[in-house]
């Protein structure tokens, strides 16, 4: 992967088209917030909506990590980047973090606000986070996990060359009734 260092050093790097990819800075925390106060974006999500102090209570640890992680010229263990349009505005996200106790594993995770949707932003940026952290990262798999009806999620994981690797059935309970989880994942 060519940037690679200015992605490390907390730059910003071409993603696809207009889109731009850099790591987390405290001032993303108003657009994320924003992002999951809308029922669309949190239909999918186990852990939102929740109140403003929870977002701040995940990510503030995280965003002061990956500041730390720069400013020391490596890559924090849990890293989230983020996605910008030509006007510099917050176009969606990519967590991938480390499974406790386990090395070379990784989960990855994804949310866009509704305006970037089916523009092939989160397919784009998942695919970058995954290459990154086989090449770079020392990786040798990475795992996802999404609602069975949120086509859109696993959508991205397909293109991205994830497999279905299992299913747990009825592991949601909506107020559609109760839905399976998809278990996704990706070898070196
Ligand atoms: C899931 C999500 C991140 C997809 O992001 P995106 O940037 O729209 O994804 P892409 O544009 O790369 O699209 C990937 C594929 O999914 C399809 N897709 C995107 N959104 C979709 C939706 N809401 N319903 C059905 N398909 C959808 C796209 O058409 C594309 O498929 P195709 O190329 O075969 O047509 C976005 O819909 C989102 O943020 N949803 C809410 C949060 C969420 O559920 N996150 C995942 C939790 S596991």
């Amino acid at each position: 992967m060519h940037n690679i260092k200015q992605l490390k050093a907390g730059q910003t790097i071409p993603l696809f088209s207009d889109y731009q990819i850099r790591l987390i800075q405290a001032q993303d925390l108003d657009a994320i917030k924003l992002m999951l106060d809308d029922p669309k974006v949190t239909e999918y999500l186990f852990f939102a909506p929740a109140p403003a102090e929870v977002y701040e209570g995940y990510f503030n640890p995280m965003i002061d990590e990956i500041s730390t992680a720069i400013k020391a010229g490596v890559w924090a263990d849990n890293l989230v980047f983020i996605v910008l349009d030509k006007e510099n505005q917050f176009a969606g996200m990519v967590g991938l973090t480390q499974v406790a106790m386990l090395a070379g594993n990784y989960e990855i995770g994804y949310q866009a606000p509704q305006k970037s949707w089916g523009k092939g932003i989160t397919t784009h940026a998942c695919q970058l986070v995954s290459q990154l952290a086989f090449e770079t990262l020392g990786a040798h798999k990475i795992t996802a996990d999404c609602y069975a009806s949120n086509e859109g999620s696993y959508r991205v994981l397909l293109k991205s060359g994830y497999a279905q690797e299992g299913l747990s059935k009825h592991y949601y309970k909506t107020e559609q009734g109760l839905e399976d989880r998809l278990y996704f994942g990706l070898s070196k």
